[in-house]
């Protein structure tokens, strides 16, 4: 986590099958995303102007996707920064261990799934921007 950049954290398509009912996604361990999923959580009913993550994990990969609507993310490695727009339920975006983050300007109805290598863990968390900082020998 000590050395990971922005630059690890990659825009990935996902499959997306279509047909005249709609599309479908399908996303399998370790084929479609280059980690084992362990856990998959989702925010929605996230109030106009809120902002969500604002905090780094030690060990965590996860992949970000907007199933509905869209959002930013903002994506800090201590030394630079990078923004990307989620608005596809087929795009994801990989954020690597010891990447600072930040979500927000979610639209109404946005949901962000989540797909994580790990289960929960407080203790995988870096809340505070000053240890994070430390972290990354900065
Ligand atoms: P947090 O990850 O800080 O939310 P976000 O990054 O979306 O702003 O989690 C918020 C709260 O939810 C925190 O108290 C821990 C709890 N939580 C779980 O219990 N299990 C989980 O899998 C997640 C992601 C959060």
């Amino acid at each position: 986590m000590k050395n990971t950049t922005i630059y690890d954290c990659k825009i990935v398509e996902l499959k997306k099958i279509h047909n005249r009912a709609g599309n479908i996604t399908p996303i399998e361990n370790m084929q479609d995303i280059p980690f084992n999923i362990k856990r998959v959580y989702y925010l929605y009913d996230i109030p106009s102007g809120e902002e969500r993550g604002g905090h780094a994990h030690r060990k965590l990969k996860q992949l970000l996707i907007a199933a509905s609507g869209g959002f930013d993310v903002k994506l800090d490695d201590g030394r630079n920064k990078k923004f990307v727009h989620l608005n596809r339920p087929n795009i994801g975006l990989m954020v690597v261990p010891g990447i600072w983050r930040e979500l927000n300007n979610f639209s109404s109805g946005a949901i962000c799934l989540v797909l994580a290598s790990e289960n929960y863990d407080e203790k995988d968390y870096i809340r505070k921007y000053n240890e994070f900082k430390k972290l990354k020998n900065i």
